[in-house]
């Protein structure tokens, strides 16, 4: 793998000290009513305590590494919820059943403001770790709701506004994994074999310290991209198995980095689920684009192992479009290991003999498709055009306000609408044409179905089953089908490469409530 290179640039910036930028203004919007009290009405079956921290690590040898991570603790219900992760920067993986109730004691402790979002999870809106509801250093914010999602690889990561980025980086996410007995059912590999792996790259100086951004333009434009491949915290990891099969649940949780995975020796990856859980039935693909956020859960049979072999999972080299091209791209930022790049992610090792495993199962999970016919507007879709303006990037030319919604961003509740995200630069072969890049578009609140895609060539997406972050690379469009819920207020969406995010490619929706309609 490519070395640690030298830096001018601002290291040692997690740990105690302060991050790259320094602490925003914190914005005075919070709600009144903001959750620093238990509501005592709330039986949760689960009370958890977490905070964000700065910590030291030993990820190389040396100097320990400054992070900032979450630590959590079960005060009341199962132990087992919390799984921690052995030497990891990485939060711990809470696992909770459908229909439970969650209470989780939020503490900030790092030296800048912070809120928790639950990725791909369908909370109320005071719920679900809206900008406008950081904290600074010192206080408690309390997540109380009921688990309405069905099973499925979930997870959690800061969301202050212009600061998801460096805290993301720094160590803060953890995966947030859902079970019900629809997926028992299904009779998938469970406990030791099933494997979460969540997917970051990390840049670090001489003294073992992350390096993030250096400040420059092009680097923003693109989006943070790191030189080493960190699996669950860890580089060159390697995951030993069993002559059987595995699930192995992936999780994207890079800034700005795409993935095109695939197996080494050319085996098609059998994918059994995606952000919002188990699809209907196993699809092969030969690879599979993952963008940041995005997740997908494989079948992983090493039954016809040979002991002793190996093999490893890796990312094949793509085009990433022009900013993307790394030195040789026109506008590329130079990055070691530029986002298109072909790269091992993990190594597999078979070290174990196993003469018995399940079996893929041929029906997975069911799905009801939404029918387009009882959307509001079947012929019409929102559109939502990915521009960029004034070198920013935007969603119709518009850029993050903390509490506006447009007129088309105001939705009602339990309505089913198709909306249509335009990645296609602008049109033309101008200098807006040239500016496309890859966008993976990310919706608060709710799971959605893909309907369809427009201008795609190659077969690497997953658009079965629920989604709740779909990747557009250049030249694409998307329509979804979305069913908004009961919940009224503010929701996001943006897209999750969390430099566009941080500078603003994020804009509200706005659910109404049940009886204002
Ligand atoms: Cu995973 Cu709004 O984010
Ligand atoms: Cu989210
Ligand atoms: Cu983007």
């Amino acid at each position: 793998m490519i070395n640690r290179r030298q830096f001018l640039k601002i290291a040692g910036a997690f740990g105690t000290g302060l991050a790259t930028g320094g602490i925003g203004p914190l914005l005075n919007v919070r709600p009144a009513a903001a959750q620093s009290q238990p509501n005592q009405k709330f039986i949760a079956d689960l009370d958890i305590a977490l905070k964000a921290t700065p910590g030291q690590l030993s990820i190389f040898p040396g100097t320990p590494t400054g992070v900032w991570r979450y630590q959590a603790q079960v005060l009341e219900g199962e132990a087992s919820s919390l799984v921690n992760l052995e030497g990891s920067y990485l939060g711990p993986v809470i696992r909770v059943q459908k229909g439970q109730k969650v209470r989780i004691r939020f503490t900030n402790d790092i030296p800048d403001e912070t809120i928790v979002h639950w990725h791909g999870l369908h909370v109320p809106a005071l719920m679900d770790g809206h900008p406008r509801l950081a904290i600074p250093r010192g206080e408690t914010y309390i997540y109380e709701f009921e688990v309405h999602n069905r099973a499925g690889t979930y997870w959690y990561h800061p969301h202050p506004h212009g600061r998801t980025g460096p805290q993301v980086y720094g160590g803060l996410a953890g995966l947030f994994i859902v079970s019900d007995e629809e997926e028992k059912a299904a009779g998938l590999p469970s406990s030791e074999y099933d494997i979460p792996l969540v997917i970051q790259d990390r840049t670090f100086d001489y003294d073992n310290q992350l390096v993030y951004m250096s400040g420059h333009m092009m680097e923003r434009m693109n989006g943070f991209l790191g030189d080493w491949i960190f699996v669950n915290g860890k580089p060159d990891f390697t995951l030993p198995v069993a002559t059987r099969a595995y699930r192995v649940r992936l999780l994207n949780g890079s800034n700005s980095r795409i993935y095109k995975l695939a197996w080494q020796d050319g085996t098609p990856l059998t994918v059994i689920g995606t952000d919002g859980g188990l699809l209907t039935k196993p699809v092969y693909r030969r690879y599979v684009m993952l963008g940041p956020g995005e997740r997908i859960e494989l079948w992983a049979d090493f039954s016809s192992f040979p002991m002793g072999s190996e093999t490893s999972l890796v990312s094949l080299p793509f085009d990433a479009g022009m900013l993307g091209g790394g030195r040789r791209g026109m506008m590329g930022n130079g990055a070691a290991l530029p986002n298109g790049a072909g790269f091992p992610v993990f190594r597999v090792k078979v070290n174990r003999l196993e003469k018995s495993g399940p079996t893929l199962p041929k029906r997975l999970s069911t799905i009801q498709p939404y029918r387009i016919a009882e959307a509001l507007n079947p012929q019409y879709p929102k559109t939502f055009e990915l521009l960029m303006r004034h070198m920013a990037w935007t969603i119709n030319g518009r850029t993050f306000q903390m509490e506006a919604t447009a007129p088309h961003e105001r939705v009602k509740p339990g309505s089913l609408e198709v909306w249509e995200f335009i990645n296609e630069g602008g049109g033309g072969m101008g200098m807006m044409g040239m500016m496309n890049m890859p966008h993976p578009i990310h919706l608060h609140g709710k799971q959605f179905q893909v309907l369809q895609r427009y201008g795609v060539r190659h077969e690497g997406y997953v658009d079965d089953g629920w989604k709740d972050t779909v990747l557009l690379m250049p030249g694409e469009r998307i329509r979804i089908l979305v069913k908004f819920g009961d919940y009224p207020g503010l929701f996001l969406y943006h897209c999750h490469n969390l430099e566009h995010e941080d500078m603003g490619m994020m804009r509200n929706y706005f659910v109404e409530s049940v009886n204002n309609t």
